[in-house]
């Protein structure tokens, strides 16, 4: 019975082109990968800073092993709560200028347990966001069950209108990322803040993709553009930048007391391992010296988009001013042309995943190529060649 249902439900997901299979690596995922025997140059992971399978990260996961050993064993409120974890809390709130932080297992689950706590609070919140927002944005959207108002991307004309249609609601929680994970483009951050703050609406940034690759010693785009203080809620992650694992989240002191009551996502889950910690602490350490890798990663970025533009593809607003993302689309839009240029990059040497409905609306299918610090000019000018082909 279950079985005959399955084999519909992925018949039809086969038949519209969209099955997923996962892909096996049988190395570390840096730079270069090993697919089926075979060298690929990495282009899709979120490695920006290089900092996968760094040395003194791991001695810093042994050391901390040694001392706590590795499973976090219980949740933070019951027995797991170690001096680890909130010496990692205290350095990531130094680092966004936050009053307080908190520290769960994903950044997935900072996003469905921050937003649905904070929404489900009272029937008189709303939820305004951004549509392109990542998955976990919607999804603690969704179990909040608040009414959930949504703007047109990037779009401050369309989050304005959207702020005077709320008006009536007592919590507004406005959220935007502020690069976003498929297109590489830029929300611009002063003018949301400033929204924000005229509507009385509170501010929920998720800097998964800008933390450690934007604003001074890698802080993110809230303190490039200069509005850290303006931010009510900034969102983290510890899974791409850090290359380690876990999300986090920055606030005041009275919404962290709050999560830690009322997130779901915190309380029912165990503790991040400590060594896990050992490692973000380590990883924050060699971030905050960075600027190196983080020049060559946005010079490359700026070098790869300009490319691909002037080849004539569609490579989207990866560029804002003197921000240029290490996420670089090459838009790609049907299906067909999807797979096309995905086999062409696979058959040189190149790996850089297809993304396609529901990750990003129908008709916009792409090559997402995320870049890192590790990558030379060499493997730039394959991945021009590839898409080229
Ligand atoms: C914008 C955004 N927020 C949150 C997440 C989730 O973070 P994590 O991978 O740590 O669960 C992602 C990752 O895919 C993301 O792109």
């Amino acid at each position: 019975m279950l079985e005959d249902f399955l084999s519909e439900k992925l018949s039809e997901i086969k038949d519209a082109g969209l099955l997923r299979r996962l892909r096996l690596i049988s190395s570390s995922p840096a730079a270069n990968v090993t697919i089926g025997g075979k060298k690929f140059i990495n282009f899709s992971s979120n490695n920006y800073l290089d900092l996968a399978g760094n040395k003194e990260i791991n001695a810093a996961v042994c050391e901390a092993a040694e001392k706590y050993g590795f499973g976090g064993t219980s949740s933070r409120l019951i027995g797991g709560n170690l001096a680890i974890h909130e010496e990692l809390e205290k350095a990531l709130a130094e680092f966004k200028s936050s009053e307080a932080a908190l520290l769960l297992p994903s950044g997935y689950q900072v996003n469905v347990g921050t937003i649905s706590a904070l929404a489900a609070s009272d029937k008189s919140a709303c939820i305004i966001m951004d549509k392109l927002n990542h998955a976990s944005i919607w999804d603690g959207a969704k179990l909040s069950g608040a009414r959930v108002f949504v703007y047109e991307h990037c779009d401050m004309d369309s989050f304005e209108d959207v702020l005077k249609r709320a008006k009536e609601y007592k919590l507004k929680l406005a959220i935007t990322e502020s690069l976003f994970s498929m297109d590489g483009d830029f929300v611009p951050l002063q003018d949301f803040a400033r929204l924000c703050q005229k509507y009385d609406a509170v501010s929920i940034v998720d800097e998964a993709h800008s933390t450690g690759v934007f604003g001074k010693e890698g802080r993110g785009l809230a303190e490039h553009f200069g509005v850290s203080d303006k931010i009510d809620i900034i969102i983290g992650t510890l899974s791409k930048a850090f290359a380690t694992q876990g999300g986090f989240v920055c606030a005041k002191q009275s919404v962290i007391d709050y999560l830690v009551n009322k997130s779901r996502a915190f309380i029912y889950t165990t503790a991040v391992s400590p060594a896990i910690c050992a490692a973000a602490l380590k990883a924050l350490e060699i971030i905050k010296k960075s600027d190196d890798k983080r020049a060559v990663l946005l010079n490359n970025a700026k070098y790869l988009k300009n490319k691909l533009d002037s080849l004539g593809f569609k490579t989207g607003k990866s560029l804002a001013g003197e921000c240029r993302s290490q996420i670089v689309p090459v838009i790609t839009e049907s299906l067909e042309n999807t797979e096309k240029v995905s086999a062409a990059l696979l058959k040189n040497g190149v790996f850089a995943p297809a993304i396609r409905f529901p990750t990003v609306p129908k008709g916009l299918a792409r090559i997402r190529i995320s870049l890192t610090a590790g990558h030379a000019k060499e493997d730039i000018e394959k991945a021009i060649t590839a898409v080229n082909n």
